[in-house]
């Protein structure tokens, strides 16, 4: 086998544009004659990988690596130098030139040379899908339904979607008549492992997976009707690692260097769903939970991460995983949260490709202006998760938010997210920073603690009527009331679920002019909410003076809501990263709002 010659290496070296090379995997900036970035070798806050285009060399002052376009490529790519000499070699247009005498390594050469065939017949398949869904009568059930979908012609065109017949034997005769080898076949994945004439993929509307330049590498296919799986994906092959590959990123790059954001949604119908809306910095890991490697593959060219998994269970723990991910590697990061988008609409679409259907493209721009940082959603949350009125439920979400402070990479983000959550739950700073440096031991006494309230919960059964509940109970007491607290109190002032939904009952109530203990009653849907309700009405709890009762209730919630406010704002501005003028009005109008809160809040301390 031939070696590769020292001219075509010299030629490789010096004619691959290192600039332009380099800049799909790092953010670069030019300084003086030279550019640099933050190094994708290692993780840095701070530039310290520079790339000289005379020299045609890269260096990292930090981690100490270097050298020239192909190591560059060798390392980034984690390829052979042989794959990287090719690589390079097509991309400039370069001949290859052989020595012919001397011995190359051989393994080296074939595992390129397989892995080129196997690019060409994923390349050669993807391309008769496409054909048989865009033009022919078969495919006809599956453009149709595609199309039924909202996805357009054009996008249809760019993500090369396509059909695979549901004859099974077809594509293994198409491919021998094609003079491919059965051996070759056998295990290029587009075959069932037992039944090795049978294709893996049919009847199934095909989804080409790519790589970073564009060639197809797998696919995943949709089943058209109901059954499971909904989705077959193509498995691990020398080509192809589902952990090392983010869908649509041959797409996305332009848009992700641009705008120096990354949207990560759950899939395909998600990721076409944001393109066809013009947001093309979407990607998608395929079919697993974020993976090191693909945050790593993004980081060079990104500051923000945007986070858009479903609202469901499964998809708030990829959520809560992925944000300790990006965390680590020191990216700022925002959810897109379509539940809480949604929360006052009737209608409640479950992904993005449900939202461009039925809301349109300036819909999922709204979504994303709306997304929040990581740390309000995380305690957000756990409030929710936990009875924050108790010193258990405290205990247990600030050992839940730990996590998260430990992945934070500058000590200036760990101090203000100590204090963002001894404020949120009402917590002692010092008190919360020990049992930070303590974690493990007071998880386990929470664990001890939790048994022990599980019981109380268990024997006594008991919702602790904390101020928002005792609130809306007495109002729910005294119905003659509740235009007072509406005027003064929205349904955002309540943190509480259960008081939430007692006050959107007696919204309704009153709507509907059926203020009366049976209609609230007949609205409860939660058994909890129907027993504190009747509790009420029966116990005369709130008959002794009541409209100072409420009048004190409805204030200090008002009060806890405006504080509740301010610490986000605070915190927002303290983490506030942006360098834009659209950034920094943004920044002005959140001071001022701070400023406005401020004020409210003096009110308030001086009529008490
Ligand atoms: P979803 O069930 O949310 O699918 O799974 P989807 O993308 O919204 O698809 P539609 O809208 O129903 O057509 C999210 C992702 O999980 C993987 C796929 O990558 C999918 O896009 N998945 C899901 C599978 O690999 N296999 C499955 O059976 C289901
Ligand atoms: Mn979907």
């Amino acid at each position: 086998m031939p070696k590769i010659s020292s001219q075509t290496i010299d030629e490789v070296n010096s004619q691959t544009d290192i600039v332009s090379l380099i800049s799909e995997y790092v953010h670069l900036q030019k300084r003086g004659s030279d550019y640099w970035g933050c190094c994708p070798f290692h993780n840095e806050k701070t530039p310290s990988f520079s790339v000289s285009p005379d020299k045609k060399i890269y260096y990292c002052f930090g981690c100490l690596k270097g050298g020239s376009v192909i190591s560059f490529y060798k390392e980034i790519e984690k390829v052979s130098f042989y794959d990287a000499v090719h690589a390079l070699a097509k991309r400039t247009g370069i001949q290859i030139i052989y020595d012919g005498n001397v011995k190359e390594n051989k393994e080296e050469e074939q595992q390129y040379k397989y892995k080129k065939d196997l690019l060409e017949l994923y390349k050669k398949v993807a391309g008769m899908f496409n054909y048989f869904l865009v033009s022919t009568e078969m495919g006809k059930k599956a453009l149709d339904y595609i199309k039924n979908r909202g996805v357009t012609e054009q996008i249809i065109n760019e993500f090369q979607l396509g059909y695979s017949p549901s004859d099974r034997y077809w594509l293994k005769k198409f491919l021998l008549e094609k003079n491919y080898s059965a051996e070759f076949l056998e295990n290029s994945g587009l075959f069932s492992k037992n039944y090795n004439n049978v294709s893996f993929f049919s009847d199934r509307l095909m989804f080409p997976i790519c790589n970073r330049n564009g060639e197809v590498i797998a696919f995943g296919g949709r089943i058209l009707t109901d059954q499971k799986p909904k989705y077959l994906n193509t498995g691990d092959l020398p080509q192809y690692k589902k952990g090392e590959t983010l869908y649509a990123f041959h797409l996305a790059k332009e848009a992700i260097r641009r705008t120096e954001s990354v949207i990560f949604c759950e899939g395909y119908m998600d990721v076409i769903a944001y393109h066809q809306a013009g947001i093309c910095q979407a990607v998608a890991p395929l079919g697993t939970a974020l993976t090191e490697n693909q945050v790593s593959t993004i980081k060079p060219l990104v500051k923000t991460v945007y986070l858009s998994f479903d609202g469901d269970s499964a998809g708030m723990n990829a959520t809560y995983k992925a944000i300790l991910l990006c965390r680590k590697a020191d990216l700022s990061v925002k959810i897109i949260d379509i539940n809480s988008f949604f929360q006052n609409s009737s209608q409640k679409p479950k992904d993005p490709a449900d939202i461009l259907l039925n809301f349109g493209a300036q819909t999922l721009t709204d979504i994303i202006n709306n997304s929040i940082f990581d740390c309000d959603f995380l305690l957000n949350k756990l409030a929710k998760m936990y009875p924050v009125e108790t010193s258990e439920g405290k205990t247990q979400a600030a050992l839940d938010f730990f996590p998260y402070i430990d992945a934070l990479q500058s000590a200036i983000q760990k101090e203000s997210c100590f204090e963002l959550l001894a404020q949120t739950f009402g917590l002692n700073l010092t008190a919360v920073k020990s049992d930070f440096e303590n974690r493990d031991a007071a998880r386990k006494r929470a664990e001890i603690g939790a048994k022990k309230s599980l019981n109380n919960i268990q024997t006594q059964d008991i919702i602790k009527k904390n101020a928002e509940l005792r609130a809306v109970l007495a109002v729910v007491a005294h119905m003659d009331s509740f235009p007072e607290m509406r005027s003064l109190l929205s349904p955002d002032d309540f943190e509480e679920p259960l008081a939430k939904e007692l006050y959107f009952i007696l919204e309704e109530c009153f709507r509907e002019e059926a203020a009366s203990y049976d209609s609230i009653l007949s609205k409860c849907e939660d058994e909890r909410l129907k027993k504190l309700v009747t509790e009420t009405i029966v116990s005369k709890e709130f008959e002794i003076n009541s409209e100072k009762t409420i009048e004190d209730s409805i204030n200090l919630l008002k009060k806890r809501s405006l504080e509740r406010k301010r610490t986000r704002l605070i915190n927002k501005i303290r983490l506030w990263k942006g360098s834009t003028l659209e950034d920094f009005q943004e920044l002005q109008k959140m001071q001022s709002e701070k400023i406005s809160i401020d004020n409210e809040l003096e009110k308030k301390d001086t009529k008490e």
